[in-house]
């Protein structure tokens, strides 16, 4: 069995630790040669390094883990690239959410003003980045998930048209399904969804049995209605994440016709949702308070007993699971079936060939293969195309350096929808992103 070389970009995250774990208890189905974490930020990814080092040692003597700052060592003989980058980190998360918050306006890493200042930012070093991938890794596969993943395709998708091995993937859709399988009681791995939309912003129309074909949509729909909505994994979640959750119910009860992205809420509900989130403290704070600190002290805990005994168990992560089932259905060829970020060209079929959509896909060793929805209906059309626009603006005001494409991107977003607010976050945001945007005149 061939064993796969993989670099994780981004090796300093929060999320690396539940990766390194996941390959550890996935490495008989999916065997590796070397697993490289790399970072930039050095003194960040030391001790998560460190704890891999002690964690494979124990559990996965044959495959060598080594973390990096430079980048031949990072991408030279790669087969897989897991890209999940931040640039600016958790501070500059911050300033996306609470400047936009400051003037009433929905404060989120992905959507609106905030997903617009991060798209730019995340723009300039993804193309770096993929430049050098392809310089010293011209096959490996890229599978991107760095935030905010609908603006970063479409900057990929315009700088790099002809490369066939960039995949744009997002974990939530699937987080949606795993929900539904808590709420009907089955394996996710039995539904079979249909969906449409784009990043972090679209709807499943069928939710089918594997086995028998049914489509539960209907019964899920009863029981949203009747008991809520809860991520698969409620227990593990902090507060904010089961309040986004829990406003699938409004958002079906108000859209009755399918079942919700958790995301839909920024859109459908943007001045109920600026109203109820805490300008002094976002979900960055959260992160910072809770992820960010286990998972260091997880680290040092580890470092300073120089074993995992006792102290670690490699309980199931889904994210990044469910990233290692998108390399597996690519190394083995395996066709299953994932919802991935593609170049329209018709899959939703009244909507714009150049515009990159969140459809399912079935993915082998020669990319996605979409499944079409063929036409969606005007009220979804109308959103998603103003969407786009939005989303294809900003990613003009990043090539051609433009603050009228910039003002134009966050004035459609409805998100905020008018030009005066619109042109105050902007000019705030400017501000703040000076080390990372391209000047905009
Ligand atoms: C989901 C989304 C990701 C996003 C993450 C944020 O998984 O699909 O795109 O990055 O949530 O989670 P956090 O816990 O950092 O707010
Ligand atoms: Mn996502």
């Amino acid at each position: 069995m061939k064993k796969y070389n993989i670099v994780i970009v981004g090796g300093g995250s929060t999320f690396t630790p539940g990766f390194l774990k996941s390959f550890c208890r996935m490495k008989n189905e999916f065997p590796l040669a070397k697993l490289v974490l790399f970072d930039i930020d050095a003194n960040r990814q030391k001790p998560i390094g460190e704890y891999g080092k002690i964690l494979f040692k124990e559990l996965y003597p044959t495959a060598e883990l080594i973390y990096t700052t430079d980048i031949a060592q990072a991408y030279t003989d790669m087969d897989f690239v897991f890209m999940q980058m931040r640039v600016g980190g958790y501070e500059m998360r911050e300033k996306d959410e609470k400047i936009p918050l400051k003037h009433g306006i929905i404060g989120q890493e992905t959507c609106g003003p905030g997903g617009i200042a991060y798209g730019l930012r995340s723009t300039k070093e993804m193309i770096k980045a993929i430049y050098d991938i392809r310089h010293y890794a011209p096959n490996a596969w890229v599978l991107n998930y760095s935030n905010p993943a609908a603006i970063v395709a479409e900057a990929l998708r315009r700088e790099f048209p002809t490369d066939k091995k960039i995949l744009n993937i997002c974990d939530q859709p699937e987080n949606v399904v795993r929900s539904c399988s808590r709420l009907l009681g089955c394996n996710f791995k039995d539904l079979q969804p249909v969906y449409f939309g784009l990043n972090h912003y679209g709807w499943f129309t069928n939710m089918y049995d594997k086995n028998t074909g049914e489509d539960l949509l209907p019964k899920i729909r009863e029981l949203v209605k009747e008991r809520g909505f809860l991520p698969q994994d409620a227990e593990q979640r902090d507060k904010s994440w089961l309040e986004t959750y829990g406003m699938v119910q409004q958002l079906m009860a108000d859209f009755p016709d399918y079942l919700p992205n958790t995301y839909d809420q920024y859109y459908l509900y943007p001045s109920y949702k600026a109203k109820s989130l805490n300008p002094n403290f976002t979900r960055a704070n959260e992160v910072m308070a809770s992820r960010e600190k286990r998972v260091f002290a997880e680290c040092q805990q580890v470092i300073e007993a120089g074993t995992t005994k006792d102290l670690v168990n490699i309980h199931e992560d889904a994210h990044a699971e469910f990233m290692i089932d998108v390399a597996m259905s690519i190394a083995y060829n395996l066709n299953n079936r994932f919802i991935v970020i593609i170049e329209n060209y018709g899959a939703i079929n009244n909507l714009p060939d150049d515009g990159m959509v969140e459809v399912v896909a079935e993915l082998g060793a020669n990319g996605p293969s979409p499944m079409r929805v063929g036409n969606i209906p005007t009220f979804y059309k109308g959103l998603l195309e103003n969407q786009l626009a939005s989303e294809k603006l900003a990613i003009d005001a990043y090539f051609e350096g433009s603050y009228q494409k910039a003002l134009q991107s966050l004035t459609l977003n409805r998100t905020v929808n008018d030009a005066k607010i619109a042109r105050v976050i902007l000019d705030e945001l400017i501000e703040a992103n000076k080390l990372y945007w391209p000047e905009l005149k």
